[in-house]
């Protein structure tokens, strides 16, 4: 099959005229996706498709948002639950950027603590972690020292 015919394949989900397409999310994480990036609260126009085939993920996910550039900061909250996400900057039809996420050393609020007694989840304090292996992801307190892994992963 020839480049063409292979993109038009690819289109399961319409082009966007501006806005940001992310790509390549796995796709049991589509909808922590969502909320992380508080895409269920606007008004933008969102369309997305999920259960795509890729050959990396075997399931992927892709959101398109009309009218929406996102900070890194915000965008490297993702990097917990799509370390492998692509990001397409769109204007005017066309790709004008891609980034890819990075999952940053220490993570800072965003996550919750696996550990109930942890002093985290029973004063105001802010949650910090020490990124200790990023694929699968697990992460270290600062506070109780354990470890919060995958799975485990509850976003505040
Ligand atoms: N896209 C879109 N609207 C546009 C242009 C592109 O929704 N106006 C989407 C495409 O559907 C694709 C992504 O943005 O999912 C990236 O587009 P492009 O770079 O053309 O696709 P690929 O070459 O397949 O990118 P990559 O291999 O880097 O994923
Ligand atoms: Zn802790």
């Amino acid at each position: 099959m020839n480049e063409n015919n292979k993109k038009k394949l690819k289109l399961k989900v319409s082009a966007i005229k501006d806005g940001t397409v992310i790509d390549h999310i796995p796709a049991k994480n589509l909808f922590k996706v969502i909320t992380i990036l508080g895409l269920d609260k606007i008004d933008n126009q969102i369309t997305f498709g999920t259960n795509l085939d890729s050959k990396k993920l075997g399931a992927k996910a892709i959101i398109k948002v009309s009218d929406l550039f996102f900070e890194d900061n915000e965008i490297n909250k993702i990097a917990l639950i799509a370390p492998h996400a692509k990001l397409n900057i769109i204007r005017d039809y066309e790709v004008v950027e891609k980034k890819i996420v990075a999952t940053p050393e220490k993570i800072v609020g965003i996550v919750k603590c696996f550990n109930p007694k942890c002093i985290t989840n029973n004063e105001k304090i802010t949650t910090c972690f020490k990124v200790i292996s990023k694929e699968p992801i697990a992460l270290k307190c600062k506070y109780c020292e354990k470890i919060t892994s995958d799975d485990e992963i509850v976003m505040l």
